[in-house]
Order: C-alpha cells, then sequence, then structure tokens
C-alpha cells in the first residue's frame, strides 16, 4: 500500500494536466482495500484507473484511489469458452496482447485502448465493432456505501454506448475484479471499416491489424497528452438527422443507422465541418488526424485550455447542425 499526500497527479492522467491531488492511495489486494480507514481521508473520494479518460479540471481536494490489483487467472485454458479473472488494476493492453498471446478470440479488436481493466468495465470501452460487454459475465467490487464485497452480473451492469450502471452510483462501487468469457473457436469480427480482408487466422493477427489502424489515426499517449476521444458519437432522431443533411449542403453526411430509428452521426465529421481540425486554445489542440480527439499540443496545456476549446466546439457544432456534443471524457471538478 502506497499513501502520499499532496501528490502530483501528472505522471497519472494521460492528458498530462499538472495538477494535485491532498491524498493519494494505491492499493495491492481486495485487503488492503477493505482495510482502509475511509472516514479519516479526505474527501470526496475519487478512483482512477490508467487516467486516461479523464480531465482534472484543476487540483484534487480530496483523496484519489488506485488499484494495483493485477492478477489474471485462465480457470482452463483448454476449454471452448474460456473464462478468465482479472484484476482492476491490470493494464488493459497487456491483458489483451496476453490473451491473444494464448489464442483466445473476444478481446483482439479492443487492442491498444489505455486504460486499465476497473476503468473498461465502468466505460464499457469499445472499438471496432467490439465493446467490453461483449466478453465480460461478471464484475467484483466492493460497496462503499454497504462496505462488503458485491459481485455483479454483465447484464446486471446495464451496458450501453460508454454507459453502465457504475456511472448511474459515482464513487459506489470500487471494481475490485472481472470475469470475462474467452473463444478459443475463431470469431473474428471485421465488420469495421477499415478491418474487412485482414488476417484473421489467429487473434493475434487481428490485433496487429488495429494496432496499425489506431496508430496511424491516434495519438500514442506517451508522446502526446489526450484522453482519446473527447466527445461521444450523438445518437439522435431521425428529424434531428433530416435537419443535419439540410445544414451539411450537399455534403454527404456519414450516419450508421441504429435500432428504433435512431442515427448515429460521427462526431468528428461534425467538428471536421466546423473546421476546428488543428485549432488551438492555448496549448490545447483539436488533433489533425481525428477531430474527435483533443491533445495537450505543447505538452503545457491548462485544464481552461482544453475546457475553452471544448466549449468552442460544443458551440459551433450547435449553431451548425443543431446538434448538442457531450463528453465522453469525464470531468473531475
Ligand atoms: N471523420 C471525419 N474526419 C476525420 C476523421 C473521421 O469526418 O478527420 C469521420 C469519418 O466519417 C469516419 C468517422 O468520423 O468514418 C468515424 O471515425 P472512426 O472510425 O475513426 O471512429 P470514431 O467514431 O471517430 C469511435 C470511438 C473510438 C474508437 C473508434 C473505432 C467513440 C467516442 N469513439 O471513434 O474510441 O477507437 O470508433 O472503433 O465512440 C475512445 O473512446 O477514446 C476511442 C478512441
Amino acid at each position: 500500500m502506497r499513501k502520499e499526500l499532496n501528490f502530483d497527479l501528472t505522471p497519472l492522467n494521460t492528458f498530462r494536466m499538472k495538477v494535485r491531488c491532498a491524498c493519494f492511495i494505491e492499493y495491492d489486494s481486495e485487503e488492503e482495500l477493505t482495510s482502509l480507514d475511509f472516514e479519516s481521508l479526505p474527501k470526496p473520494l475519487k478512483h482512477i484507473g490508467g487516467g486516461s479518460n479523464l480531465l482534472f479540471t484543476g487540483d484534487f481536494p480530496g483523496t484519489i484511489l488506485h488499484s494495483r490489483i493485477r492478477h489474471v487467472k485462465y480457470v482452463d485454458l483448454g476449454l471452448d469458452e474460456v473464462p478468465v479473472i482479472a484484476g482492476s488494476g491490470v493494464v488493459w493492453d497487456k491483458l489483451v496482447e496476453e490473451l491473444c498471446g494464448h489464442g483466445l478470440w473476444g478481446a483482439e479488436n479492443l487492442s491498444l485502448i489505455p486504460g486499465e481493466v476497473g476503468a473498461a468495465a465502468v466505460q464499457n470501452i469499445g472499438a471496432y465493432g467490439v465493446e467490453f460487454k461483449d466478453i465480460v459475465t461478471g464484475v467484483v467490487c466492493y460497496d462503499l456505501k454497504e462496505r462488503r464485497k458485491c459481485k455483479f452480473t454483465a447484464a446486471e451492469c446495464a451496458y450501453g454506448y460508454r454507459e453502465s450502471m457504475f456511472k448511474e452510483f459515482p464513487g459506489r462501487y470500487i471494481i475490485t475484479s472481472v470475469l470475462l468469457r474467452l473463444s478459443r473457436k475463431p470469431r473474428p469480427r471485421l465488420s469495421y471499416k477499415g478491418l474487412e480482408g485482414v488476417d484473421a487466422s489467429s487473434p493475434a493477427a487481428v490485433r496487429e491489424a488495429v494496432i496499425k489502424i489506431r496508430r496511424s489515426k491516434l495519438p500514442d499517449p506517451e508522446e502526446l497528452g489526450s484522453a482519446g476521444s473527447f466527445f461521444k458519437n450523438p445518437v439522435i432522431s431521425a428529424m434531428d438527422f433530416a435537419k443535419v443533411i439540410d445544414a451539411a449542403q450537399g455534403e454527404a453526411v456519414p450516419h450508421f443507422l441504429l435500432e428504433g430509428g435512431f442515427v448515429k452521426v460521427p462526431a468528428a465529421w461534425l467538428i471536421d465541418q466546423c473546421g476546428f481540425k488543428g485549432e488551438k486554445e492555448g496549448g490545447a489542440q483539436v488533433y489533425e488526424k481525428q477531430p474527435l480527439v483533443i491533445v495537450n499540443g505543447s505538452g503545457e496545456a491548462s485544464p481552461a485550455d482544453v475546457l475553452e476549446l471544448e466549449r468552442r466546439i460544443i458551440a459551433s457544432v450547435h449553431e451548425r447542425f443543431g446538434i448538442t456534443l457531450h463528453p465522453e471524457v469525464e470531468h473531475i471538478i
């Protein structure tokens, strides 16, 4: 267990915001977590994962908690469907690499997504036609309200597009491990644009293809601070979509039809149309290759720079298309 006061969070958020917290606690096991004297810690309490999907809007007055529960257990690698238990502090992409190395199918499309297992379960991470919800069967937590261990089935987690039950009860459940189910039988999912026709002879081959696409489009958090997609892709009604088509003035509008007559429009396209590619605000910048991403271009961007760029993008897209973009990145106030 590690406990630090007035702790520098810069290395723990991939946006590289220079912020501090009053108290920082990193625990190595479920036992260490449950033995904490939560009452005595500076409030509020906030649990983070790899810090890859959040924006600290300033110094944090309370306690930041971080899991270092890093076990990966295979129930029986010989089964057709292999149950895997992974600790919340396991680095997501290390897990995917290991699963692919064992020839297990299911997680390969989720390669190179930054962050850790616990956050993946809160956020329902997704990429290239696959979401975390497609491979999870259960989530084990510590309930801070009831002060006891509890377990949820995947259905109880109520997963949706970057949504889950855990977001409905912020701060209540601390995820300690997840139960996944991977497949030994080939199960490639290659329908996403760019993945069609790639070598699908093994999960590792698909992983390679996904990594290649991600590297060509998204910034490497090691080189350029960011929190991945900054906004969610808006899901709108057919009527609102008709207004977007009008506003596009003859430009073809990329879109995906969903159940119930709803339409998903790429936020990247809307932001691009509003001329924001490469746009700067202080040290923050809209990423040239993927305008859905805001980067810490100078390395010195402040939370205020990012918030102002966010405000301008939302205002512009709303004015031109009548759509309100919502951030995907969690803002920690
Ligand atoms: N587009 C443009 N201009 C650009 C780039 C893209 O107009 O410069 C439009 C194109 O129409 C393109 C569309 O945006 O077809 C979609 O782009 P892309 O396939 O790259 O995916 P996305 O919808 O922008 C989502 C996820 C990503 C995930 C990719 C791949 C969200 C918020 N983002 O992005 O997730 O990697 O799909 O599946 O759903 C993340 O969550 O941090 C993340 C990176």
